[in-house]
């Protein structure tokens, strides 16, 4: 599979197959994606992969976190409180897209609650990678950690593997940092859920847009 192949053939994934994933893949995707490039190759990443018992505690206490209300400790900033347009129109689009994908109507918001919580499931994936960064580090490091993150996505892509990048992963860093034994001087990134996609589910059926080039490039000679 070439670059340009994996680029295109990656996309979320949100419904998988009960089949565990080899260890040896994923072993093979950290070692490929590590060299990924990083400012002064400080090589912020730090990563935890979780399959087994372990996933189901730890997602199941997501979603009784979810479901009680429990309020979300993000430990970094990652949308604006208010989006501005075209960010606003191209959020909603997706959104859009997904519920439409599986029948669900913009009035039936219990769908769309039960259908968020499967993000602390993430999704029925067999295996989750979380990432962390240590506290101590910048702005900068998030560049090089996004470059990291999609090098693990484009090679799950090539070893066969559906992946979705989760932030809402990060939502409750406390239960994941005790479950999973995660220092305080660790800032819970995201994570990554992995697995073989289920190519019948209907929410695997669609493809999110991207604008054309004269939209967001500007040549300047
Ligand atoms: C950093 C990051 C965090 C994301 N977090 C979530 C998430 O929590 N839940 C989810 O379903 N998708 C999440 N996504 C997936 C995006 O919604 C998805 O990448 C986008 O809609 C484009 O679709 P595609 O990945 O199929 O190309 C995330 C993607 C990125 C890059």
């Amino acid at each position: 599979m070439t670059v340009e192949e994996a680029l295109i053939k990656r996309k979320s994934v949100r419904s998988f197959l009960k089949k565990e994933v080899e260890i040896e893949k994923i072993k093979k995707i950290l070692d490929k994606a590590k060299h990924a490039p990083s400012g002064t190759n400080i090589q912020p990443w730090k990563a935890y992969v979780v399959s087994g018992q372990k996933q189901i505690d730890l997602t199941e206490k997501m979603v009784q976190a979810f479901r009680s209300g429990k309020e979300e400790k993000m430990e970094y900033q990652y949308y604006p409180k208010f989006f501005k347009e075209p960010f606003k129109h191209r959020r909603r689009e997706t959104g859009l897209l997904l519920y439409s994908a599986i029948d669900i109507k913009r009035e039936e918001k219990e769908k769309m609650k039960a259908q968020w919580e499967e993000n602390y499931r993430s999704f029925g994936a067999p295996t989750v990678i979380y990432f962390t960064m240590d506290k101590s580090l910048e702005t900068g490091s998030y560049l090089d950690y996004g470059m990291f993150i999609q090098s693990v996505a484009l090679m799950a892509t090539e070893v066969g593997l559906g992946s979705c990048i989760q932030a809402v992963l990060a939502q409750y860093p406390d239960i994941v940092r005790e479950e999973l034994g995660i220092k305080e001087d660790e800032t819970v990134i995201c994570g990554i859920a992995l697995g073989y996609e289920d190519e019948d589910h209907k929410i695997n059926s669609y493809r999110t847009p991207r604008v054309e080039l004269e939209e967001f490039v500007t040549f300047v000679e």
